[in-house]
């Protein structure tokens, strides 16, 4: 018995040809759908579930880093940049408390304070605290009453008092937090702002 397998024809090359063509003409139809999916997907995700920061925050400790003195935070939203563990952040003087946040007691009344890494939680860009409230209105497209920390890459904005929550923009992920603590008389006999862990999402 002969079990060679039978010589393509000209109608089995035809049918093998339609059912190719028939393949070729939905691929760019799945690849839009499957995009346009995503795009929904990404559009909910960066609307509806931007996550909120951790409370408490669960800090890791790192090598303790001099900040500034005390006195650099003379007014609310005086902000100095720094690193801790390598990584670029930012103390801010705020307002009123601040969860993962530190107050300090002087003369003067509480001093509160907040740390957070600038590294933003979307592509990895350094942040700034932006204190022109109608220039993130109109640049950011996100109108507050209050300083934000502002990243120039795609825009996106988080909240300093809702402890870095991203409010606007394609960042979902809040800042991470960095522990603050006042340690008094530094060497030039005044109170020093001290950096000594950095917030890990668990
Ligand atoms: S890197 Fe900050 S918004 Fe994209």
């Amino acid at each position: 018995m002969d079990d060679a397998p039978e010589p393509a024809t000209p109608a089995t090359v035809d049918a093998d040809r339609r059912r190719l063509n028939a393949w070729l003409w939905r691929l760019p139809v799945l690849l839009a759908t499957g995009g346009a999916g995503f795009g929904v997907y990404e559009a909910y995700r960066i609307h509806f579930a931007k996550l909120a920061p951790a409370d408490p925050p669960n800090f890791t400790t790192a090598p303790e880093t001099d900040v500034a003195s005390l006195d650099r935070f003379d007014a609310p939203w005086a902000a100095v940049p720094f690193a801790v563990a390598g990584i670029p952040s930012l103390a801010v003087r705020v307002p009123e408390p601040v969860p993962g946040g530190t107050t300090a007691s002087t003369a003067d009344g509480p001093v509160h304070l907040v740390g957070f890494s600038r590294v933003c939680t979307h592509l990895h860009c350094i942040l700034d605290l932006n204190t022109d409230i109608e220039l993130v209105a109109f640049a950011f497209n996100y109108r507050s009453d209050r300083p934000a920390l502002t990243c120039g890459c795609h825009l996106s904005v988080f909240d300093v008092l809702r402890a870095g929550r991203a409010v606007s923009g394609p960042a979902v992920e809040p800042l991470p937090r960095v522990r603050l603590g006042v340690r008094p008389g530094g060497a030039d006999g005044a109170d020093q702002v001290v950096a000594d862990a950095v917030e890990t999402r668990v």
